[in-house]
């Protein structure tokens, strides 16, 4: 199952398209998120589809169980490989999201977002009013995600051995090449140290569609991680 998931972070099919072309002799798993869904809309996805492209759907879903579940429903007609929701939408949403999904496609694996990486432990604290502590916060989060029947979470790869002691699979962006830069991603792992954590999927963005040779990195991905 194990695979690199390349983050196409565009900001129209153009750009997604010229960016394909540079990698043009693999049919790589690509994760298609708000930005580039909300200008292309469904058409997009049924079109990478047919081309023979796996897809990560990246919606993160959160709202009343009922809008969720009729959400879902309509996505399962999508065939994506993957797709997502927040945690924190609660036990019931995640269930609904569920049983909307498996209404149209029986294949379309489920995950959870726990928590985002961008929210700090001040935030957590002050802002959400959460008392527990980030880590405790993410374990019971992906312990609600399991009881709700879904398959895994995305996190990071720091987390994915705890994701496996749960049975969850992981989806785990924050990947970057020893020799490359942050970006503004703070915890970063490199293909290689994901493997050896037991994530997986791993989610890569610019590390691949920022380098001189998109194809070059992406080969790189795959020979250290899978
Ligand atoms: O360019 P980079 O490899 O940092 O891109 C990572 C991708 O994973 C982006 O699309 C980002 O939104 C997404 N992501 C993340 N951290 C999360 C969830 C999603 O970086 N916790």
């Amino acid at each position: 199952m194990r695979d690199v998931i390349i983050a196409c972070d565009f900001k129209d099919k153009e750009e997604l398209y010229d960016f394909l072309k540079k990698i043009d002799k693999h049919r790589p798993y690509l994760k298609i998120g708000m930005e580039l869904f909300y200008s292309e809309g469904s058409s997009l996805i049924k079109e990478l589809k047919k081309q023979g492209y796996k897809i990560f759907l990246d919606l993160k879903l959160h709202d009343i169980p009922t809008t969720v579940n009729k959400a879902m429903k309509v996505i399962g007609l999508l065939n994506v490989d993957i797709v997502n929701l927040h945690a924190s939408g609660g036990i019931r949403m995640m269930k609904e999201a569920l049983s909307g999904l498996r209404m149209t496609n029986k294949d379309t694996l489920l995950i959870a977002v726990t928590q985002l990486t961008s929210t700090t432990n001040e935030a957590l604290k002050e802002e959400l009013l959460i008392n527990e502590n980030m880590e405790d916060t993410i374990n019971h989060y992906a312990k609600n995600t399991k009881s709700a029947g879904l398959v895994g979470v995305v996190c990071s790869p720091l987390e994915a051995p705890l994701m496996n002691k749960l049975g969850l699979i992981s989806v785990t962006p924050g990947i970057r090449f020893s020799d490359n830069s942050n970006d503004d991603q703070v915890r970063v792992t490199t293909p290689a140290l994901a493997k050896e954590l037991g994530s997986t999927y791993i989610v890569v963005g610019r590390a691949v569609t920022k380098a001189l040779n998109p194809s070059d990195a992406y080969e790189k991905c795959v020979r250290e991680f899978i």
